[in-house]
């Protein structure tokens, strides 16, 4: 038997104004502004997600829950597939999310669950390209992973089919 390793890369700012470029901290904006549409009457855990285009636009998302609770559905793939809708022709260039801050002693956000990992998977391979996540509470630290497979590594995709 051999071990195997992997590693992984995780950026941290810790304002959204020392994020270089400018349409990606506009973009961690939208993603804070978008919890406020969130409907989250079950968990009172609202998320907010927002997704840059190729073209330039920012398309946002928030969770939206259900009495039968399995049918919500989570920020990211709010925003995601409203993008891939609204504006087929174009590519996601890059995601942000923003939950509330709710584990006082650490600084780490809530990063995106498996599902909407394994959707940012497809959106990678579906146009080619790797997608930088942005993560971030209420207190504007960010985190950030060039590419979803960054944390989800030996992800499944249509390689294998
Ligand atoms: N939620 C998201 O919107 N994104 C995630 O990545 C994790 C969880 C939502 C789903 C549900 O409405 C609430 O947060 C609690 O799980």
């Amino acid at each position: 038997m051999k071990e195997m390793q992997w590693t992984g890369k995780l950026y941290r700012y810790e304002a959204i104004s020392e994020i270089a470029d400018g349409s990606h901290q506009e973009l961690c904006h939208a993603a804070e502004v978008a919890m406020q549409d969130a409907y989250a009457v079950y968990s009172n855990y609202q998320v907010g997600s927002a997704v840059l285009m190729s073209n330039g636009q920012i398309i946002k998302g928030a969770n939206q829950e259900n009495a039968v609770y399995p049918l919500g559905l989570c920020a990211e793939r709010v925003a995601i597939f409203s993008a891939n809708t609204q504006v087929p022709a174009e590519q996601i260039v890059a995601i942000a999310i923003c939950t509330k801050k709710t584990i006082e002693d650490s600084e780490m956000p809530a990063f995106p669950c498996g599902s909407c990992r394994q959707v940012l998977v497809e959106q990678e391979k579906r146009f080619g390209l790797t997608i930088p996540v942005y993560v971030m509470n209420t207190d504007h630290k960010v985190f950030m992973v060039d590419s979803i497979r960054e944390i989800l590594p030996f992800s499944f995709d249509d390689t294998y089919l």
